[in-house]
């Protein structure tokens, strides 16, 4: 198969707060040149995942609908396109879609995407019960379906391995010596008008703050090269105290005050390891032995 430009230039295809496409260049100077598997537990959009392409991948996040939207563009994209492609843009349409819980996979990865391409500044946001609940947006000639740019995606993800779980089982379970992980959070709040953790139905607490930092540590200490975004703060500047933090500037607009939207101050943050390679070799053996024991004793 010849592959064209456009699909070897993939982007990401939904718009993601968070989303980190304008810190490419800057992410780009702390991704390590060899690594085994890509690992990404709070995937959103993907920008880093579809800027490198990696061989091997294992992406997740806690969103349903996000995981299973992936999983479709990956393996049924011209069913998504086709599907897509009949969708068009009006309120009345928008409130009706919203409203709708579809069980086809397919019919549940257009909506996602439908929402948003058409939402108010492309928030992914639910209430309590897990629903949608962002109103329409208002756009000129808004682009609902790209076909190309879903058709990169999916050729992009086609090794990829992805799963819909929580952070911590994602890093206890998947992660090896050796693998590059990169960490992007919901960031941790430093204002009253931040609105970034409302991903999901639950919340991403302080105490996750606290155990992801641990995690991290622990993971370079086992020989991954880990990566983090978050928020510059004393609270995160405290938690990664002894690794490398970078201080990086990065325009924000989804606040819910206007005023507030403009430039932010994020922290770059590299848990650092030391492992030779004979270390991560060691270490290596030693994951593998200790999964092989407890697959046998059926714990995860
Ligand atoms: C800052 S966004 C990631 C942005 C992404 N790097 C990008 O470029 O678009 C954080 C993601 O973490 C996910 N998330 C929130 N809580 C989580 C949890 N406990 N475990 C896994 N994922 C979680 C959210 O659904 C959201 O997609």
């Amino acid at each position: 198969m010849v592959i064209s430009h456009t699909i070897r230039n993939a982007s990401p295809f939904l718009k993601w707060a968070g989303g980190k496409t304008q810190l490419l260049p800057t992410l780009l100077n702390y991704v390590p040149t060899h690594f085994h598997t890509y690992i990404e537990p709070f995937l959103g959009g993907g920008a880093l995942f579809f800027e490198l392409q990696p061989v091997k991948a294992i992406l997740a996040d806690s969103n349903p609908e996000l995981i299973n939207c992936y999983t479709m563009v990956r393996d049924r994209v011209e069913d998504v396109i086709k599907v897509l492609s009949d969708y068009p843009y009006s309120e009345e349409f928008y409130y009706a879609i919203r409203a709708e819980r579809p069980r086809d996979p397919v019919m549940r990865a257009a909506r996602m995407i439908y929402l948003n391409r058409t939402c108010y500044n492309g928030l992914y946001r639910v209430n309590k019960q897990g629903q949608f609940n962002v109103p329409f947006g208002r756009y000129t000639n808004p682009v609902i379906c790209d076909p190309e740019r879903l058709r990169a995606g999916s050729y992009a993800l086609r090794n990829a391995e992805l799963r819909c779980v929580d952070y911590q089982e994602m890093l206890c379970k998947y992660v090896k010596p050796g693998d590059f992980v990169y960490l992007d959070p919901p960031y941790h709040l430093v204002s009253k008008y931040s609105d970034f953790k409302r991903y999901t139905a639950e919340f991403f607490y302080i105490d996750d703050q606290r155990i992801l930092a641990k995690m991290a540590r622990e993971l370079a200490a086992q020989g991954c090269y880990v990566l983090v975004s978050n928020s510059y703060c004393d609270f995160i500047l405290d938690i990664y105290e002894g690794c490398e933090i970078v201080e990086v500037a990065a325009k924000r607009n989804i606040n819910k005050d206007p005023e507030k939207r403009g430039e932010v101050k994020e922290a770059l943050i590299v848990c650092k390891h030391y492992s030779t390679h004979h270390q991560i070799t060691h270490q290596l053996a030693l994951w593998e032995a200790s999964r092989e024991s407890s697959l046998q004793f059926g714990k995860p």
